[in-house]
């Protein structure tokens, strides 16, 4: 499967957010990422279910909401209604993990869970086969712009071989710092989905041209390890 690409509005212009989400309407973007913070799970702020319904009537692509706070139980059916496809809840919040996984699949949403870069995979094994999705964070969740972590290679890798293991088809997310220069050792190692945030939006081409070059560099890539094998 050829890799997805969901921009993050983390880093997009706030006071024109029905312009960003429009100009990405034909892009290469598949998903659209959107994350959540409350000041508690992580230390700042973004914004919520009401900010999501009034974009998401202006955007094409569905929405890939990152629930980056405490007791997200609370929450779910606020952004399904406001247009959430799927929904990714932190391991590292949810003492009652399962059932929250089986709260995001009643509302209709695709269910996902994000794991912190301290947060070994494994911890995912009595739940792997239930999931939709697992999202790797490849720097300390709260922040857009900072360093990627070299680690999360290894750690997609070994995501892998366990949702395999599992049978399970969840696709792996991978979210922080992922620029041209780690997306297609990514890809490499295991991962279906790429979020960029800074990468994207603040580059001197704009988002669109961006996400174009992010396709084309992948689809050579692949091309190029796929005649390696052959
Ligand atoms: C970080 C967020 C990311 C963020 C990524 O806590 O979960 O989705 O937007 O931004 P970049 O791509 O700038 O690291
Ligand atoms: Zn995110």
């Amino acid at each position: 499967m050829a890799p997805l690409l969901a921009p993050s509005l983390l880093a997009a212009d706030y006071g024109n957010l029905q312009a960003e989400v429009e100009r990405l309407a034909d892009s290469a973007a598949d998903w659209l990422h959107y994350d959540v913070m409350d000041g508690r799970f992580v230390p700042n702020i973004s914004f919520g279910p009401g900010v999501l319904q009034a974009v998401h009537r202006h955007a094409r692509q569905p929405f890939d909401v990152h629930l980056m706070i405490e007791e997200p139980q609370n929450y779910l059916a606020a952004f399904r209604d406001a247009g959430a496809a799927s929904i990714t809840v932190h391991y590292e919040a949810c003492p009652h993990l399962h059932r929250v996984v089986q709260q995001i699949k009643h509302l209709g949403c695709r269910a996902g869970v994000a794991l912190n870069p301290h947060t070994p995979v494994g911890l995912l094994e009595d739940i792997a086969a239930d999931l939709d999705l697992v999202l790797i964070m490849s720097v300390n969740p709260g922040f857009g712009g900072q360093t990627f972590i070299p680690n999360t290679l290894r750690k997609v890798a070994a995501l892998k071989e366990l949702l395999d293991d599992c049978g399970s088809s969840a696709l792996i997310e991978v979210d922080g710092g992922v620029t041209l220069d780690n997306a297609a050792a990514l890809v490499e190692a295991g991962a279906d989905v790429l979020v960029a945030g800074s990468f994207v939006f603040n580059s001197p081409e704009g988002p669109v041209a961006t996400l174009a070059n992010m396709r084309a560099h992948l689809s050579a890539s692949i091309g190029a390890a796929e005649q390696g094998k052959g």
